[in-house]
């Protein structure tokens, strides 16, 4: 696991995008997991203006969200692909045919899940997982339990997340308290692993992820140890 340090959240969100930017001229229609959250709105926007300036080429990249709420829809504003499509997407030239995000709406998330695994799969599973962290060392919605999911599933939410998401709702009763999150063996299957952390309450999470080496499901990110391309982009020392 590399860490690059950065100084400010700009040189953070700069460093992580020139990371993605290189994946897709490498590989055009490259197949991407990105995640929501405060932190990696920044890197959107370097990306964007890296597509502005047509260095980089959207249109045949494939991008999946990471993680979706239970129960939200594509069109909700507290939805996960309508934060994608707000921060990235309707700021690049994708093709929004290739943006893809778990239905929040299914009847049967357990099956919205499997769908969604497929439609993966079928792409030939991920080139880069792009991760954020939750305080409690989540990636996507994978929350600290006894035993972790391989592929994505619906999780019910742990008072962790709860408390730090509710503030994106008018009431915590109006927060989803499920999700469908891709597994970690999903993130595990790609060839490329970027993490963005930054801020005071991801401080321990991330010397956690720096010091204690140990495989913990109590602490998901703990895993990513085992992947051997991960870069965690961070500002916190
Ligand atoms: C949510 C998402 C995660 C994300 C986390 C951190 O819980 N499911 O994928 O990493 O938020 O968000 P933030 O960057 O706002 O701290």
């Amino acid at each position: 696991m590399e860490f690059i340090l950065s100084d400010t959240y700009e040189q953070m969100s700069g460093a992580a995008a020139e990371i993605l930017a290189k994946e897709l001229k490498r590989k055009p229609n490259a197949v991407f997991a990105l995640p929501t959250g405060s932190t990696p709105i920044g890197t959107y926007q370097a990306l964007a203006k890296q597509n502005r300036e047509g260095q980089i080429d959207f249109s045949q990249g494939n991008f999946f969200n990471v993680d979706e709420y239970v129960g939200l829809s594509r069109e909700s504003e507290q939805g996960y692909y309508h934060f994608l499509y707000t921060n990235l997407y309707q700021h690049v030239n994708v093709d929004l045919a290739k943006t893809h995000a778990p239905d929040g709406t299914a009847a049967d998330p357990e099956l919205a899940a499997i769908d969604y695994e497929r439609q993966i799969d079928s792409l030939g599973g991920l080139d880069v997982a792009f991760l954020g962290i939750g305080r409690n060392g989540h990636i996507g919605f994978n929350e600290p339990a006894d035993s972790l999911h391989y592929a994505t599933y619906c999780v019910t939410l742990t008072e962790s997340t709860i408390e730090a998401n509710a503030r994106f709702f008018a009431s915590v009763d109006e927060m989803p308290k499920q999700a469908l999150t891709i597994g970690i063996g999903t993130i595990m299957k790609a060839d490329k692993i970027v993490m963005v952390a930054h801020g005071e309450d991801k401080a321990e999470a991330i010397r956690r992820l720096k010091e204690d080496t140990s495989l913990n499901t109590g602490f998901p990110s703990s895993l990513l140890r085992l992947h051997p391309d991960v870069t965690v982009v961070t500002t916190i020392k």
